[in-house]
């Protein structure tokens, strides 16, 4: 591919080039004619300059001599030629009379004639000889543009260098940045041209800042919080480690499973949260039936709900609802909110998971009769790692900023109400209409 300035270069100096071509072109056809007129007049003025009725003896006085390239001679009414200017290149008397062409001798010439009742003055000038001296007039006119096509050259050539020299100054602070150097290029540095560029890198350094602050806000909780639980780990063991009664030792090692358990689920979030990063992974092509959606996460459930004794249920108003959407990621928030659901609702409880078209949106809505969070919380529930004092439960927090962060990927909004039974939460999913153009079922 050309450069820029490449480019500009062969664009300018080829238009210069054909500019001055066929400046050229006219002012030699220019030349040329005028010339032309010139010689014409030149050939008029010889035959006029004759006197009216020629003698042969005047004619040895008359000094008409023009030169060696015009021949001039003189009729006389009896047709007896009474001059000749140069008596080696005669050329035959013609009728015609102004000016004409002829061969004559192997040669082209440009004749002028005139009769008068007396005589016939007749001059001719071989073609050849014009040509040459109008060539070479011609050509010395071009000689102001040849000079001046290595100077517009130039010219081109330094103001082309210049004006790229932004271009050159942008890539080299660019160049010189180390990868931890994310603060704005200044503005006042460039020309108004390069300020589209200029501004979508600085927008650029602003994403990727905050991105790799968050990355490393992500890093430093998911330190911290996985330093609680294996340090309880480690706890636990040592005490396990210390058992000599089997009743203590068995309830002990169901303590350290539970930890384990809890470290486990812990990390397993992370990843999820973690793997939400990554573009590839969170392509939204498939055409997705919410109901089904519902049944499988209600299905993948039913045994933690059934340990609870919770009545888990799924209510769906029509089959026809489908959304376009990443079929692993839906799973996922579904399953979370489900989750919460269950684990924060008591014993001998009930969920719902319903699906509805309301006519402009679809929504999928998870409702419990559980402990509902305070309205001052449900800002919060969203944050990594925040949790609702006092529910009695164990988890990681991470749950719900996975199910933000896959309902922004899909343009879904979330709502949280009270349940309309006192006690509970009402947790509603709504997403637009798809357009299902290039889009796979799922
Ligand atoms: N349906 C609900 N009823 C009552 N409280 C809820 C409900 N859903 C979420 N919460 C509260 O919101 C907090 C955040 O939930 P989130 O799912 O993010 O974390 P978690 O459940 O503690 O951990 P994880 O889901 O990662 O195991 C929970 O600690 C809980 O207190
Ligand atoms: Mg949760």
């Amino acid at each position: 591919m050309r450069t820029i300035r490449q480019q500009l270069l062969l664009g300018l100096m080829s238009g210069m080039v054909i500019t001055i071509i066929v400046v050229c072109i006219c002012s030699y056809l220019k030349v040329r004619h005028e010339t032309n007129e010139l010689f014409d007049y030149q050939l008029k003025q010889i035959v006029r300059s004759f006197p009216a009725n020629m003698s042969l003896q005047q004619s040895e006085t008359t000094d008409k001599h023009p030169g060696k390239k015009i021949v001039v001679q003189v009729w006389n009414k009896d047709r007896v030629m009474v001059f000749t200017s140069n008596p080696a290149k005669n050329l035959p008397c013609y009728e015609k009379t102004g000016f004409f062409e002829v061969i004559a001798g192997g040669n082209a010439w440009r004749i002028y004639s005139e009769e008068s009742n007396q005589q016939v003055v007749q001059v001719g000038q071989l073609i050849l000889d014009r040509e040459k001296i109008e060539l070479s007039l011609a050509l010395r006119s071009l000689i102001p543009f040849l000079i001046l096509i290595p100077v517009l050259a130039s010219l081109i050539w330094f103001v082309v260098g210049r004006s790229l020299q932004p271009l050159t100054k942008l890539a080299n602070a660019l160049g010189e940045r180390s990868a931890d150097s994310l603060q704005a290029l200044e503005t006042q540095a460039y020309t108004p041209e390069m300020m589209p560029i200029v501004n979508a890198i600085n927008a650029l350094f602003l994403r990727v800042d905050s991105s790799i602050q968050l990355q490393k806000m992500f890093v430093a909780d998911a330190a911290h919080e996985l330093r609680t639980p294996l340090a309880a780990l480690k706890l636990q063991l040592q005490l396990v480690e210390r058992m000599t009664d089997e009743e203590e030792l068995k309830s002990g090692i169901k303590k350290l499973h539970e930890r384990l358990n809890r470290a486990t689920h812990l990390v397993q979030q992370l990843l999820i949260l973690a793997r939400q990063s990554d573009a590839d992974e969170q392509k939204i092509d498939r055409k997705i039936s919410l109901p089904k959606l519902a049944r499988q996460v209600v299905g993948d459930f039913s045994l933690l709900a059934e340990n609870k004794n919770i009545d888990l249920g799924v209510d769906v108003s029509e089959e026809d609802i489908f959304i376009q959407g990443n079929i692993d990621s839906l799973r996922v928030m579904l399953g979370n909110v489900v989750d919460n659901a269950i684990r924060y609702t008591a014993n001998n409880g009930r969920v719902d998971v319903s699906v509805k078209n309301d006519g402009n949106r679809f929504s999928i809505i998870v409702s419990d009769n559980g402990m509902g969070i305070p309205v001052t919380d449900r800002e919060r529930i969203f944050d990594r790692f925040y949790r609702v004092e006092g529910s009695g439960e164990s988890g990681s927090g991470l749950g719900l900023a996975i199910v933000k962060n896959v309902a922004e990927l899909h343009g879904a909004t979330i709502l949280l109400s009270d349940a309309p039974g006192g006690t509970g939460l009402v947790f509603t999913i709504s997403f637009e209409f798809s357009d299902f153009n290039n889009v796979e079922q799922c």
